[in-house]
């Protein structure tokens, strides 16, 4: 089948800007300063006000991936966060304010033409920014949508240039004991390290992200570059990334690593399939609290389903 994936430019001003920043322009027009917005979004929710990508924000929304629920709210999901580099629990976003994320580069390197260091910056010149609603469905059965901008992963994997032998694409979180408390504890396998198959690198729904609610993301989401990959659990979606290496051979994850009977390398969302200590069959949805059937790869099974069917003796699930 034929899906025509539409542009940027095609879409009409209502339908790419999304109802919160469409709302923001016209609070503008009714004579709020920009600055006095972006700033109190800043101050209240941990955003990085000097962020020399700002300029970049507002994307245009991809509407080839929709939501069946409400967005929901920054001040939900800007609260309550996993960063175990920042403490063990939701309540990080103040501490994670001490990342720096300029100077920021991303190694790229292992099986590729050329190794390569990139500023974030010149990454983000090189690259089209889109938006996307998706679905994020975390192990521990609560989920959230959120706004991401960001690019595809496969736009990186281009740039990149990998070999023929490379299977996989590591990814790593930067280490920096000085102002990641987390970090100073050492029975955790830091750095926070994770990994796909180049064959889900390159599927469309695998995406980078590098802002978040039409603005460069709040540092806790993992700023200045995250991974997103909807139809798995959250703890694939590694934060604030700075290096990529393409491997013919599978390293072990931080989680395989930390609990390897609970979080597995696959981790595709399956609600038939509980973790050792709990059901996975519903979510708590952060939005409105309800809880809500959760769906098979959360969802996206028609985008991603096919990435597994030569592979059924593996533990997809965990
Ligand atoms: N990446 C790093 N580097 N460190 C982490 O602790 N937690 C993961 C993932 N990426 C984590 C991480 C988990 S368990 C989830 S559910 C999501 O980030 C949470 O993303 P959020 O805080 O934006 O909701």
């Amino acid at each position: 089948m034929f899906v025509h994936r539409r542009r940027g430019w095609e879409i009409k001003e209502s339908a790419a800007t999304p109802e919160w920043a469409y709302l923001n322009r016209r609070q503008l027009a009714l004579g709020l300063a920009a600055g006095s917005i972006i700033a109190f979004a800043g101050r209240a929710l941990g955003g990085d006000e000097a962020d020399p990508s700002a300029g970049l924000y507002p994307a245009a929304n991809n509407d080839r991936y929709v939501l069946d629920r409400p967005l929901t709210d920054e001040e939900i999901t800007a609260r309550y966060n996993n960063f175990y580099e920042f403490g063990s629990h939701k309540e990080i976003w103040e501490r994670a304010q001490e990342l720096k994320v300029r100077p920021w580069s991303v190694l790229v390197d292992g099986l590729v033409e050329a190794e390569q260091t990139i500023a974030i910056d010149d990454l983000f010149a090189k690259i089209r920014f889109e938006e996307r609603l998706y679905r994020h469905r975390c192990v521990e059965a609560w989920s959230m949508t959120v706004p991401w901008t960001g690019f595809p992963l496969a736009d990186l994997v281009a740039l990149a240039k990998p070999l023929a032998s490379a299977k996989y694409v590591v990814f790593q979180t930067f280490m920096d004991p000085d102002i990641a408390p987390g970090q100073r504890q050492s029975w955790y396998p830091w750095p926070y390290t994770e990994v796909v198959t180049i064959a889900e690198a390159t599927n469309e729904l695998a995406f980078l992200v590098t802002g978040a609610y039409g603005k460069p993301m709040a540092k806790q989401f993992g700023a200045p570059l995250r991974l997103h990959l909807p139809w798995k659990y959250g703890f694939k979606s590694i934060k604030s990334i700075v290096r990529v290496t393409f491997a013919e051979e599978r390293p072990k994850t931080y989680w395989e690593t930390l609990v390897p009977d609970e979080y597995g390398f696959w981790a595709n969302v399956n609600p038939e399939v509980s973790h050792p200590r709990w059901s996975q069959a519903t979510e708590r949805f952060l939005a409105t609290g309800e809880r809500l059937p959760t769906q098979l790869y959360n969802g996206y099974g028609e985008f991603v389903a096919s990435l597994y069917t030569g592979l059924k003796n593996e533990p997809l699930f965990m």
